[in-house]
């Protein structure tokens, strides 16, 4: 038997989980989940239009789907900014929604790997052995963790971003397309790589940091 699903936000990324669950679905002997729609605050008329040509009934606001959806279902927010994508998790969770995870199935996962609720693992992800992804954990396409490394709830790992291993990643940090984070290093809560940046140092808490190697934006 499938599980209702709804997505929240309809947006590129949204759309992206949604290529997850197809996936999902056809490498399944019977369909897993059943997508019952996508929900989003503001979507976009281009964004509406491509959900429609793909059959996706949009369910209306947060508010709306929260007050009129008449009971529990699984939910993936495909907001790709941790701390927007932390404040929707929290009122669907609040709303009694559970977080599903979502694993494409070209994604790899080595030994005693644990993945939090309402994470999205898309084609190409590599995680290798002892890794613990939180919760709500965005790991775009080809992104790869390594060994003993543990990634904080919140967290957004854009396209290819690379971290190797023993490093730890806080909570809410979000890595750019193609970051690199060398092994051993810890970045703090709600960091932010740059896209194309390799982290050689801890990168502290709420800092940015850009460039090979990274440096914090007003220190380059
Ligand atoms: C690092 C980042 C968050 C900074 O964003 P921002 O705060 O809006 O910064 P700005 O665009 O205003 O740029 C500020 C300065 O940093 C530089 N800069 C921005 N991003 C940079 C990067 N990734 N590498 C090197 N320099 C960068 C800009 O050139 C600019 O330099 P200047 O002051 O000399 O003109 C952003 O550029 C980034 O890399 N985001 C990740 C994007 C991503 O992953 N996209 C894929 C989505 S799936």
């Amino acid at each position: 038997m499938s599980t209702r699903i709804v997505i929240v936000g309809g947006g590129g990324f949204g759309r992206e989980v949604i290529d997850v669950i197809e996936a999902i679905n056809a490498a399944a002997p019977e369909p897993l989940w059943e997508l019952v729609g996508v929900v989003d605050d503001s979507l976009a008329p281009d964004n509406r239009e491509r959900l429609a040509k793909r059959s996706i009934s949009y369910l209306g606001t947060a508010d709306d789907f929260l007050a009129t959806c008449g009971g529990p279902v699984a939910y993936a927010v495909g907001i790709g900014a941790p701390s927007v994508r932390r404040k929707v998790a929290l009122r669907f969770e609040e709303g009694g929604h559970s977080g599903a995870i979502l694993l494409h199935p070209s994604a790899t996962m080595g030994s005693e790997v644990t993945i939090g609720a309402g994470t999205v693992a898309c084609a190409g992800v590599r995680i290798t052995t002892n890794i613990t992804i939180g919760r709500h954990v965005h790991l775009n396409p080809n992104v790869t963790v390594g060994h003993d490394t543990s990634v904080g709830d919140f967290v957004s790992l854009n396209p290819s971003a690379s971290i190797s291993g023993d490093c730890v990643v806080e909570s809410g940090v979000l890595v750019g397309v193609g970051g690199i984070v060398l092994n051993r290093l810890r970045v703090g809560q709600d960091a932010v790589v740059g896209g194309a940046a390799c982290a050689v140092r801890d990168v502290a808490p709420g800092t940015t940091v850009v460039g090979v190697p990274a440096r914090p934006l007003g220190q380059r």
